[in-house]
């Protein structure tokens, strides 16, 4: 395949980007596009240029690191499929390709299609864990947990924090995320002890990292890689609402 890339270019957030158009063949439609990215890099440092930043870890489609726009959608054309996941097969011969970085003031630019997602890990350190005692593992069985709610907190936990929620919601907000981050342990017995301190520490650090509202556009749920329901909002808005209630008596 042949493909002409209009690939963002900008060298930290202080600095303005602009698009960088390079032509690139022998792309095989097995590749993924992070393989095709990879080329694209060989090509420009064998010119003497400057290969393009971006980010990747598992290339599995868990660590949620492959976040970028490709032609304007969140992790591409393809439904609940992550960047490394998505294949080149997904695009035609003689494709012009645009690849840009996620938009939000709460991910700052590090390099051109890396962005800086540690507010969503002060998000998680503000209330997105349960506080245990070291020691054995209690036997599974002494905890019952009803197969409802052990599926819908595993559906919660597949979040793997990429911030294409937040690349999608014209608002910039991070609800999806931040609910299924409250979800997954507001449904388990494990989470109850802190449940209300958490919605409410964690909503807190989402306000203040500048991530928007939510209006109910559902952009969120049609670009998660992972399918996360917009349910887990009205939850974390149930729990919000309680929670604040009780702290005022
Ligand atoms: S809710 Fe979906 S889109 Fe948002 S961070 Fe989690 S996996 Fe990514
Ligand atoms: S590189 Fe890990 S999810 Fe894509």
């Amino acid at each position: 395949m042949k493909l002409t890339l209009k690939v963002w270019r900008q060298r930290n957030a202080k600095v303005k980007g602009q698009f960088e158009t390079h032509n690139i063949d022998n792309v095989s439609p097995d590749m993924s596009f992070l393989e095709m990215i990879d080329v694209l890099n060989a090509q420009i440092i064998e010119s003497g240029g400057d290969p393009v930043a971006f980010d990747h870890d598992c290339r599995e489609g868990i660590c949620g690191m492959c976040s970028m726009y490709i032609n304007g959608r969140p992790h591409g054309p393809n439904t609940g499929t992550t960047t490394c996941q998505l294949h080149m097969r997904s695009f035609k011969d003689g494709d012009t390709i645009t690849i840009e970085p996620w938009r939000s003031v709460a991910f700052p630019v590090i390099k051109d299609l890396a962005v800086d997602r540690s507010s969503f890990d002060r998000i998680m350190s503000a209330g997105g864990f349960v506080s245990v005692n070291t020691g054995n593992a209690r036997d599974a069985n002494s905890l019952p947990i009803s197969k409802e709610d052990a599926d819908s907190a595993f559906s919660a936990a597949a979040c793997i924090g990429c911030g294409a929620c937040v690349a999608a919601c014209p608002n910039g907000s991070a609800m999806l995320f931040v609910s299924a981050k409250v979800s997954q342990l507001a449904k388990l017995p494990q989470g109850q002890p802190e449940r209300k301190s958490r919605v409410k520490n964690m909503v807190k650090q989402m306000d203040k990292e500048g991530f928007g509202f939510c209006s109910n556009h559902a952009a969120c749920e049609v670009e998660c890689p992972k399918s996360i329901s917009i349910d887990n909002i009205a939850l974390m808005n149930r729990d919000y609402l309680s929670a604040s209630l009780a702290s005022e008596k």
